[in-house]
Order: structure tokens, then C-alpha cells, then sequence
């Protein structure tokens, strides 16, 4: 874990209502960290919420639409005013919309829904929260990227989530390259193929196997992540 700014680091979790940023999120809860789990629906939905509530009583939970910029402004303003530190920020939520579709064929509407989702939300929500992570000794920010965004083994698969996974990884490089004189690294994570409601039930890989990885890259110094994209602690080709 990074070394807590205060006696409870603190994270924030985008789409910690179910899957990987919910199975995440009941980890770090677990582990004594002062979770603030967002979701985007108005109201954190309850069974979630009262597993998290029962993990952790300090958990907090806020209404986050990674697509709309008076929501990401709003939770910047709120954990603002406090000053506290955000010492790990978690842009773990995304869309798949373009199973099967050829880059041919793709739609104007399912493009640019992945991209404000995949690539322009975690972006904006990072900026956003800069004066809450300059709070911490020394921030991390993880974006959830994929496989399928690496343009090494990249044929023509899911354009739409692909390419707004690469773009994702070229943000992560960027906001490292900025953030490291704050102390603030960024890195990209691949998760593997994941049983969730995106991932299917054919992936092979448990979602308690997928947020365990995550909490064991925690276990490395943030600097040591800064501009990395990572699966299973190892480098993943760009
Ligand atoms: N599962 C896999 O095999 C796999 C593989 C590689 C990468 N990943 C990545 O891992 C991350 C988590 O995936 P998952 O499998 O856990 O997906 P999931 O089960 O489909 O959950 C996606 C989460 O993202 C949230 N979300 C979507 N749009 C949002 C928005 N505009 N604002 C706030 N929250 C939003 C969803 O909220 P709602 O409940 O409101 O829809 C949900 O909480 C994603 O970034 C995904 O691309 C997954």
C-alpha cells in the first residue's frame, strides 16, 4: 500500500457499484482504507451499499457520472472544501457497446459514447481532482484500460472500445509525465478477461482474482508505477 498521508489513506472509486470497482472497493474497505465509492445513479444502490457499509461504516458513497462535467465538478468541489487527501483515485468505469462491430460500420452514436466514457472521463475526472491528490504525500491514479487497447496485437475487434482503451493508455503517459513533479504517478491496468456484466460469463478470470491484483499492485511504490501499463505487476506492450 502506499504510505498513508493520514491513519486511513483514502481512495476514490469510479463505478463501485458492481464488478470490478464494487469487488475493489469491498477490498480496500476491508483493509481499513477510507473508500468513497461512486456510482452514477443518483442513489448508491442499497445491497451494495450495505455491503460496503458492513465492510467499512466510514465508507462514503457519491452520485459520479464520469460523462457529465457538472457531476465531476460538484464531487471535486465537495472532497475540495474538505482538504483532505485523496491518496488513490481509481478510473475504473467503462463501457463495452460495440460487440462484434466492424470499424466500418460502427456508429457516430456508440463511438462517442465509448470515447466520453473509456477515455474523456477518466481525463477529466483526474483533472478535476489534482488539488485533492496533491493532498496526499504521494498519490496514485489507476485507469482500468485492456488488452484490447494495446496496438501491438491490435486487428479489428471491438473498434470503439479498443481505441478508446489505447487512448487511454496515451492519457495515462501524459497525465504521468505532468503529475510527477506533484508526486501524483499514474498508470495503466489491464485486469485480464473478468467475469462481470462486460466481461461475460465465459472470462476466465474471477472478479475477486481481478480486484486482488489491483490491491497487490498497491503493494509497490507509486513512483514505480508512474507511466506503466500493467498486468498482473508486469509491463503489458503498449
Ligand atoms: N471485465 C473484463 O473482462 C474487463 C477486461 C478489461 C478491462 N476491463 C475494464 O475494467 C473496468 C470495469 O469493468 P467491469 O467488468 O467491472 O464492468 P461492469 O461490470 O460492466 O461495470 C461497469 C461499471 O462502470 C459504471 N459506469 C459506466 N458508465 C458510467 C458513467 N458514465 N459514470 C459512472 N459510472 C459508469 C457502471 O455503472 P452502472 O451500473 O450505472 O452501469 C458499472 O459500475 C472497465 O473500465 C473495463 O473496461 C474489464
Amino acid at each position: 500500500m502506499p504510505p498513508p498521508t493520514g491513519s486511513h489513506p483514502s481512495v476514490l472509486i469510479t463505478g463501485a457499484n458492481r464488478g470490478i470497482g464494487f469487488e475493489t472497493a469491498k477490498k480496500l474497505a476491508a483493509k481499513n482504507w477510507q473508500v468513497i465509492a461512486t456510482a452514477r445513479s443518483a442513489s448508491f444502490p442499497p445491497a451494495a451499499r450495505a455491503a460496503l457499509e458492513a465492510l467499512n461504516p466510514e465508507t462514503e458513497f457519491l452520485s459520479l457520472d464520469i460523462c457529465d462535467q457538472e457531476s465531476i465538478q460538484a464531487t471535486a468541489d465537495y472532497l475540495g472544501q474538505r482538504q483532505a487527501p485523496l491518496d488513490l483515485l481509481i478510473n475504473n468505469a467503462g463501457i463495452f457497446l460495440d460487440h462484434g462491430s466492424s470499424i466500418l460500420e460502427l456508429s457516430e452514436h456508440d463511438l462517442t459514447r465509448t470515447l466520453n466514457t473509456n477515455t474523456l472521463g477518466p481525463l477529466r475526472l483526474t483533472r478535476a481532482l489534482i488539488p485533492c491528490l496533491k493532498h496526499s504525500s504521494r498519490a496514485l491514479v489507476i485507469n482500468l484500460s485492456s488488452a484490447a487497447g494495446s496496438l501491438s496485437g491490435m486487428k479489428d475487434w471491438s473498434p470503439a472500445y479498443s481505441l478508446s482503451k489505447t487512448a487511454l493508455n496515451a492519457i495515462t503517459r501524459q497525465l504521468a509525465a505532468a503529475l510527477a513533479p506533484d508526486n501524483i504517478a499514474v498508470c495503466a491496468l489491464s485486469p485480464g478477461w473478468v467475469k462481470t456484466d462486460m466481461g461475460g460469463t465465459d472470462a476466465p478470470r474471477s472478479v475477486e482474482e481481478a480486484a486482488r491484483r489491483i490491491i497487490q499492485l498497491l503493494e509497490t511504490a507509486p513512483t514505480e508505477l508512474n507511466g506503466r501499463f500493467i498486468r498482473d505487476g508486469d509491463d503489458h506492450p503498449w
